[in-house]
């Protein structure tokens, strides 16, 4: 992408690459990277800081409560849940997806899973669900809490989404042209932004994508506490977000698009160690 068409879309997004360091960029490029680069470092030790005090616990803790309730039309717990490894089976199951489940003939990252657990066990409908997805004040949604909890019984592990099963070669292959596609008014697609090594709007890195250490800087953190707005959030939001600051369309909530995305995102961080959900600015 031409740096020119960057600008612009920063401009308008509202995301803006900081205007004075921009004047300055011309002015002094290298002065004015190494001041980034700074900046960038700092922001660094402040999320460290931060991570050591991570509210996403208090999520955590939460999910745990309503994964262990009994809830909704059916009064059932999601105790029953399987999450690829088994009927109950939490720990570990999060770095294993997304991944294909021959009930429901479907791909499925963690909170679409989750969904399709509270759907059937507890008999919540989908439209409901998918009616106010995304955190917003003190609302906190159930399957928000819930992947935190799901995600924090996999901290330590290896990621590993799997790539067994035709079906997940396939949503490999489909997140990849996803993630490639250009379109919308500015004929971008996520590799716009996020598919070239260094790339940064203002003092945020966006990491590439389409490689190792870029996926799996991505995979971390998430569910994250995102201390702009103080929220608690999902990969679902975020995904939903870029949607957004690509000029797409909104994409469906828990939707096959997302869960081919995070295939392609999650099997290019396989190997790396997850530290669980955590905090992003
Ligand atoms: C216009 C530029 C732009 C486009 C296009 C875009 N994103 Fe992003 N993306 C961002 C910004 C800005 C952030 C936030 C970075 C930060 O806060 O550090 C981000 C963050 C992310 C993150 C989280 C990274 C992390 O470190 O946790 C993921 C994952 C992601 N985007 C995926 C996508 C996907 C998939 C698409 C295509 C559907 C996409 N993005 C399209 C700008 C973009």
């Amino acid at each position: 992408m031409s740096s020119i068409k960057l600008r612009v879309v920063v401009a308008l997004s509202g995301l803006a690459l900081a205007c004075a360091a921009q004047a300055q960029q011309t002015a002094a490029p290298k002065k004015a990277a190494a001041k980034v680069d700074r900046v960038a470092a700092e922001f660094e030790k402040f999320n460290k800081m931060m991570a050591e005090a991570s509210p996403a616990e208090l999520f955590e803790a939460k999910g745990e409560e309503l994964w262990k309730a009994k809830r909704g039309p059916k009064n059932a717990s999601l105790e029953k849940c399987d999450l690829g490894l088994g009927p109950g089976v939490v720990k570990g199951a999060y770095v294993k997806m997304p991944r294909y489940f021959a009930d429901a003939g479907q791909m499925m990252d963690a909170e679409r899973r989750i969904v399709y657990c509270m759907v059937t066990l507890q008999g919540f409908k989908e439209a409901d669900l998918a009616k106010k997805p995304f955190s917003n004040g003190a609302y906190v949604p159930a399957p928000v809490a819930l992947v935190t909890y799901v995600a924090a019984q996999s901290r330590g592990m290896k990621i590993a989404v799997p790539q067994k099963h035709a079906m997940e070669r396939e949503a490999y292959k489909i997140g990849e042209e996803i993630f490639n596609y250009r379109a919308g008014p500015w004929d971008f697609s996520c590799a716009s932004c996020h598919g070239e090594d260094g790339k940064r709007i203002r003092t945020q890195n966006l990491p590439n994508l389409s490689k190792k250490e870029g996926a799996n800087r991505a995979f971390q953190g998430w569910p994250g506490y995102r201390m702009t707005g103080g929220l608690m959030h999902t990969l679902q939001w975020r995904m939903n977000d870029c949607f957004r600051q690509q000029r797409f369309p909104e994409p469906g909530y828990a939707s096959e698009t997302i869960a081919d995305l995070l295939t392609y995102m999650g099997v290019n961080a396989n190997g790396n160690r997850y530290s669980g959900p955590g905090i992003k600015r």
